[in-house]
């Protein structure tokens, strides 16, 4: 990516007021987080519908928890990168702003964004499979596996989406609805394959919005996207933040 691939997405940003950012695990590749689909990606090494799915879970959950436990270590030892942190510094920049991310990794929170709307769930929340009382836990190891409910006693599992299974209601719909309230929305490091959250970019362009896509590697979402910005999101954000300052100064 040449810099110079930023000036309409600066000039854009001159009169946007309501910006939007969907990321994916894309993001968090350069915090040393495997994606799923990429090269040495999850999918690549493991089988999904033996550790990412309810029935999955039902046939074995000690290998499923032996499977988050060991994300988990990797997510543990992971530190936000320079692409969640300008996405952090933009909630405090733009008017209206949000975020809405398909990683259950946290990262985002970590690098200091408030509330990202997290469409799987999150990695270091467990829930209770009688009670469905949702509780967090950041051992790295678990003590113990399967993890136990700490009021009924009852088996835990990860409160993430797995295949197969809805999303939320309400965290959907609160997607949907800023996705269409936005003037911009960056789509940073997914491959845009996995519905809903690949409609997202669709509903805000529907709605009028520009799309600025930031993946080094094409996506289904490249086509129609407004601007395509070539780069890892570690590398390309920040650039794209510079820009925004010097701007702002000169
Ligand atoms: N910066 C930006 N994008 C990157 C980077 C990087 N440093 N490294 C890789 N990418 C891009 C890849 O080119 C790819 O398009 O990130 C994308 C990762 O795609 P996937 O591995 O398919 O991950 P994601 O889109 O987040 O998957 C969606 O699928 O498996 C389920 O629930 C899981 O939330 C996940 C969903």
């Amino acid at each position: 990516m040449v810099e110079n691939e930023l000036d309409p997405i600066l000039a854009l940003l001159d009169r946007t007021t309501r910006v939007a950012v969907l990321t994916g695990s894309g993001i968090s590749a350069e915090s040393g987080i495997p994606t799923f689909r990429g090269e040495h990606g999850l999918w690549k090494q493991f089988r999904a519908e033996e550790l990412a799915t309810p029935e999955a879970f039902e046939r074995d959950p000690g290998l499923v928890w032996e499977w988050y436990d060991w994300r988990r270590g990797i997510i543990g030892r992971a530190e936000p990168n320079d692409g969640h942190r300008t996405i952090a510094a933009w909630q405090d920049t733009f008017s209206s702003f949000s975020l809405i991310t398909q990683n259950i990794d946290g990262l985002h929170q970590r690098a200091g964004s408030r509330g990202p709307i997290e469409l799987h769930g999150n990695i270091w929340k467990m829930r209770c499979l009688r009670e469905g009382t949702v509780t967090e836990c950041r051992d790295v190891p678990l003590p113990s596996l399967p993890p136990r409910c700490p009021t009924c006693g009852a088996m835990l599992r990860p409160h993430v989406v797995w295949f197969g299974e809805a999303l939320d209601q309400d965290v959907l719909e609160g997607a949907f609805h800023r996705a269409a309230a936005c003037d911009l929305m960056f789509v940073v490091g997914t491959s845009a394959l996995v519905h809903p959250a690949a409609s997202l970019p669709l509903a805000a362009a529907q709605a009028g919005a520009k799309i600025v896509e930031v993946n080094p590697d094409p996506t289904p979402l490249s086509r129609s996207a407004d601007f395509v910005l070539r780069g890892k999101a570690g590398q390309t954000l920040p650039l794209l933040q510079r820009k925004i300052i010097d701007k702002w100064k000169s």
